[in-house]
């Protein structure tokens, strides 16, 4: 029943969005500051996985539900956490992943909806490297992505700052965006991509350099690839939602999670595993998993719908805006997270387990985490 209301509402929305794909976008930069509206809530959109590029059936089920999402909740920006595109399904064109990209950012510019990206570990697999990706996406009015500052391994490594009104010059809010790369961590080859030291050095001096000036900030940081404490944090703490496959982590700890802790980070979200979306609480810091997007590539669970995870950040006078979280998925419901449970299960600790069957390439990398 809820299987055939979902296929209805996508249905339903596939004619208009279908010949949107193509619209060449001639409107000149609507970028503004990002800030909190009249009611003094920003709420953010994180679509993850999306895996455009299979077939063109899944791309168009893919944009549906992103369009249908975003009608039907009002976001005001939206964010991509990675692997837009299935590199692996690369059909040696030079307009590979433009074409994807033209599709995965056609519900923003049909819903005037600012939006930013970070790059996953597939992105990268067909004719753009990372900075071209990210150079591609800024020609996008739209976009508030960003490349890495000189000197930081390439890719999408930048903050966004949301200001108390549209007036105001006060920020609020911070939203972090970190590049966990392809499949290598440090000087690990055998290992998932994550977020380096360099990184974590420019994150920790850019953060603390915020908060040395404005009090309460709001920060939230994004990446791709799951961090070492998303195993530590479902074997030992308390977790809402659903694990369905061991935590794609890398094998090193770069110590983001330290830094983020060490400098009040309010949550963390990722994409990368997508039969995961369990969240929770670790030490103060909230690390919380994305809902499976894309109809392209596996997951997300049987009984699982897909869909996005919508963020509510909400003015607090002068504290600290508060952030709370849903899913929503692809029927239109949203979902709470529900009640945060110990598990009986465990995690393995970093091991890649997947037996994915990826059109080109297998990556089987089993490494145990220096936890
Ligand atoms: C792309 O080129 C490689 C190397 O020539 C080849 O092995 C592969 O089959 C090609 N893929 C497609 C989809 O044509
Ligand atoms: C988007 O903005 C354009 C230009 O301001 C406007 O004509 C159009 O109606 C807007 N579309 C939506 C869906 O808000
Ligand atoms: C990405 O491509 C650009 C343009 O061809 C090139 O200048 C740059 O060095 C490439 N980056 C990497 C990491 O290969
Ligand atoms: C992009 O990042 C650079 C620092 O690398 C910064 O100077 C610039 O203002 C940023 N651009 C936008 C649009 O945020
Ligand atoms: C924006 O915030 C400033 C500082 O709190 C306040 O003085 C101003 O009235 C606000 N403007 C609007 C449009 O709410």
């Amino acid at each position: 029943m809820r299987k055939q209301f979902q296929l209805i509402a996508l249905l339903a929305i596939l004619s208009l969005s279908y010949c949107l794909y193509s619209k060449d976008s001639d409107i000149p930069s609507l970028k503004k500051r990002l800030h909190f509206d009249e009611k003094g809530e920003f709420k953010i959109i994180q679509f993850t996985d999306l895996h455009f590029g299979e077939t063109d059936l899944k791309d168009l089920l893919s944009v549906s539900l992103m369009n249908y999402l975003i009608q039907m909740y009002h976001p005001n920006f939206a964010t991509l956490t990675g692997d837009m595109v299935s590199g692996y399904a690369w059909d040696n064109t030079t307009t590979f992943y433009q074409r994807n990209w033209k599709k995965y950012t056609s519900p923003f510019t049909l819903n005037n909806l600012s939006y930013s990206i970070i790059l996953g570990n597939h992105d990268d697999q067909a004719n753009l490297n990372r900075t071209q990706i990210m150079d591609l996406d800024m020609t996008n009015p739209f976009s508030y992505s960003n490349k890495s500052v000189p000197g930081l391994p390439e890719g999408s490594n930048y903050y966004l700052t949301i200001y108390e009104n549209a007036t105001s010059n006060v920020p609020k809010a911070m939203l972090w965006f970190l590049d966990s790369h392809d499949h290598e961590c440090e000087d690990d080859t055998d290992s998932w991509g994550c977020i380096s030291r360099i990184q974590v050095e420019w994150f920790e001096n850019e953060i603390s350099k915020m908060n040395k000036q404005y009090d309460n900030l709001l920060h939230i940081a994004f990446y791709h690839i799951p961090l070492p404490e998303y195993v530590i944090l479902y074997n030992n703490y308390k977790v809402y939602g659903t694990k369905g496959e061991s935590v794609g982590c890398p094998s090193i700890n770069t110590g983001f999670f330290q830094t983020m802790k060490d400098n009040n980070v309010r949550a963390g979200f990722c994409g990368h595993d997508h039969i995961n979306d369990y969240g929770g609480f670790m030490e103060g810091v909230e690390l919380v998993y994305g809902r499976k997007t894309g109809f392209g590539c596996y997951g997300p669970q049987q009984d699982v719908m897909r869909g996005a995870r919508l963020l509510h950040l909400n003015l607090q006078g002068n504290l600290t805006p508060t952030l709370y979280h849903e899913v929503l998925q692809a029927d239109g419901t949203n979902k709470q997270n529900g009640e945060a449970t110990y598990r009986q299960d465990k995690d393995e600790g970093c091991i890649n387990t997947l037996n994915i069957q990826y059109p080109d390439t297998q990556p089987k990398f089993k490494r145990r985490a220096e936890l």
